[in-house]
């Protein structure tokens, strides 16, 4: 059996879990899932980074020794997981005895072999990263994670000669495309690899200065630096050297990380092994950040999003679902209950919610609720319908193995949107009218069975879901018993005969929770639905007319410096003081040089405001076409400044 073996960061104790590390639990919890499904023999691993100046200063801060904090807080972590049906196979702390002697071992190794030396060092230590930074790294003389600025630190420490490797680093890197995934990461590591020399890897912290950390085996004067005892944890969870679990999983490992931890991923640890004589890792899977409205989420800005608060009010499949189908791996998205609240009622209330709720309810209404034997003559319709489930669960597989989630999700829509249309196609009703009961029973059979292959394509996904959705037409869900890999062709699997659930109601259409903002009757979702008040379905002719939309020229456009998914955009739009900047969200959509020279129309006197420190100057008005964004313009070319009315 293939072994598929899948890592998250050991995330800091220095603060409770939020959105962002639900986030990557999350994901490798679904891709678990779906390994599991495909037959393979998977070992997931989590766990926390518990030492480090970091996590003495939120001790002290709390009043608390650093072992009673670290308890407090990995036990968060460790409750954390079971609420989001995150099922990871052994959790790992870096204070557990059998991690500290692996890495005592390892340090011993390296030095054994000569790449640990003694040496001074005068740096810029960042106390929030825990690491010194070199001039080059520093932005404006600030950390760039932070956005503090560093203390200058001399002092005498053991340095891994990191730089020995670089040449080996760089080929290995050239050789295995898919070592580093996405594509921008790995380049991006190669562009830092080969813009210059490595510098030495400082792994160790005086005792003077840290006491809170493993100390090394070879001067008990010092402590192992976090990140060189923390990366250890993806072998010593497995039991390096002669572990059961380190022959069979190592070292074909997915290495799941978000882009804040690039470098030592992608530099250190690779390093690390090949000097320590371990092969390196299979692959290391790179996504971007969760965003609150294009701001990092931070304490300080009160801006955090606590995922339990979330599947309290929206339900966990839901948030899965949000999280995976929104985020374009690889790419930083942004976060909001606005957008959650779209999708559950547009993909899940509606498209998928439906599909069960109309197909129950009639098996009940013409078969008195018992799945019918089909008719073996297989109309258009069917064979069509047939067609598209097998590419839309292909589409499924192949994008899920590459983790790309959100186009899994597309292409599994793909069917259940499918089957809404064949419903109105072949119209059921007509067929019972004209007591066509033949043609019938082959109809609500498709519909049955391929509600079958999507309930079992979400379970990764959405595992309670699927769970029900199954239990509805009858079938007991053993993940042991399904090869994910057979369904394309697979039929018939659904037994006649069997009696299906009379209603569904899986997933209830929501509507967002009153703010402050949005007075009493809070603001209601935004995907089409009845029963809106009327004052919130029609805007007056005023309101319209309070927008001033423009077309303009586009004649400059940049990447945002410092946020993935946004360009700025010149627009002409025919003022006198020239063109302005607009801060437009299409960076996943648009090169810059496809802009230049394109008419847009921009509402012209929104309030102007700073996103991501860059003032923007009115809005681009573009239409959302599946994956891609289509620009609204006027018809001919107009003069720059033309009023759209
Ligand atoms: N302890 C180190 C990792 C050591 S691994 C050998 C660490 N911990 S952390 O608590 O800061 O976790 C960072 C990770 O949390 C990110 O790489 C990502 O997986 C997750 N996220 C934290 N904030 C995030 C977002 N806003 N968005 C998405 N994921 C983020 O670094």
């Amino acid at each position: 059996m293939d072994s598929f073996y899948i890592t998250t960061p050991i995330f800091y104790v220095n603060a409770k879990p939020h959105l962002g590390h639900a986030y990557t639990g999350i994901i490798a919890d679904a891709v678990t899932r779906f390994h599991k499904l495909m037959g393979r023999d998977t070992f997931f691993l989590t766990g926390t980074d518990e030492h480090g100046d970091k996590i003495v200063k939120a001790a002290e801060a709390n009043g608390e020794t650093p072992k009673e904090y670290v308890d407090k807080i990995s036990g968060l972590f460790q409750q954390l997981w079971p609420s989001l049906k995150v099922e990871n196979d052994k959790f790992i702390r870096t204070t557990d005895a059998a991690h500290i002697k692996v890495v005592q071992d390892v340090l011993q190794k390296v030095y054994d072999k000569g790449d640990i030396y003694f040496g001074e060092y005068g740096g810029h230590y960042c106390f929030g990263c825990e690491r010194f930074y070199t001039e080059k790294e520093l932005v404006d003389g600030k950390c760039p994670q932070h956005e503090t600025e560093p203390e200058y630190i001399a002092e005498k420490n053991y340095f891994f000669k990191m730089s020995k490797y670089q040449g080996w680093l760089i080929e290995h890197i050239k050789k295995n495309p898919d070592f580093i995934r996405p594509e921008r990461y790995r380049k991006e590591v190669l562009s830092l690899l080969e813009s210059g020399a490595l510098e030495d890897l400082c792994i160790s912290r005086p005792k003077s200065r840290l006491e809170w950390g493993i100390e090394l085996p070879f001067d008990t004067e010092y402590v192992c630096y976090v990140w060189f005892d923390a990366l250890i944890n993806y072998i010593s969870a497995q039991g390096w050297p002669d572990g059961d679990g380190f022959k069979e999983y190592w070292p074909a490992a997915n290495h799941l990380i978000a882009k804040d931890i690039l470098k030592p991923h992608a530099v250190f640890w690779p390093t690390m092994l090949k000097s320590a004589g371990i092969e390196p890792y299979q692959h290391l899977n790179v996504h971007g950040y969760w965003l609150i409205k294009d701001t990092k989420m931070s304490k300080s800005l009160g801006n955090v999003v606590e995922p339990l608060e979330m599947i309290k009010t929206y339900g966990l499949d839901a948030f899965r679902y949000f999280l995976l189908r929104e985020m374009s791996f690889g790419q930083d998205a942004s976060f909001s209950e606005e957008a959650l609240v779209g999708r559950l009622n547009a993909d899940l209330a509606n498209d998928l919610g439906n599909l069960f709720n109309r197909t129950l309810s009639m098996t009940h209404k013409y078969f008195d609720g018992v799945i019918p034997a089909p008719d073996d003559a297989e109309e258009i319709e069917d064979a069509e319908i047939k067609k598209l489930g097998q590419n839309s669960m292909e589409t499924f597989q192949a994008e899920f193995e590459q983790m790309r989630f959100a186009r899994a999700l597309e292409g599994l829509w793909e069917l259940v949107r499918g089957l809404n249309k064949y419903i109105d196609t072949v119209q059921p009703w007509a067929l019972y009218k004209n007591k066509n009961m033949k043609r019938l029973a082959t109809v609500m059979y498709v519909m049955l069975e391929n509600m079958r292959k999507i309930a079992v394509h979400v379970w990764p996904v959405m595992p309670e879901a699927a769970v029900n959705m199954l239990k509805q037409l009858g079938v007991e869900f053993d993940p042991r018993k399904v090869d994910l890999s057979k369904e394309m062709d697979a039929w018939g699997l659904l037994d006649t005969g069997t009696a299906v659930a009379e209603t569904s109601n899986l997933f209830p259409r929501v509507d967002l929770p009153a703010t402050d903002e949005q007075g009493k009757n809070g603001k209601q979702a935004k995907t089409p639905g009845k029963g809106k008040p009327e004052t919130e379905l029609f805007a007056e002719f005023e309101d319209f007319q309070k927008l001033d939309l423009r077309v303009g020229t586009v004649v400059n456009v940049e990447k945002h410096p410092d946020a993935d998914r946004l360009l700025l955009v010149r627009v002409d739009l025919g003022e006198a003081d020239g063109p302005r900047q607009v801060v437009a969200g299409l960076a996943d959509f648009f090169q810059p040089e496809d802009l230049k020279g394109r008419q847009v129309v921009v509402v012209a006197n929104l309030k102007p405001r700073k996103l991501r420190k860059q003032l923007s100057q009115g809005m681009i008005l573009a239409v959302k076409n599946g994956e891609k964004m289509e620009l609204l313009t006027a018809s001919g070319n107009v003069p720059e400044g033309s009023k759209v009315s």
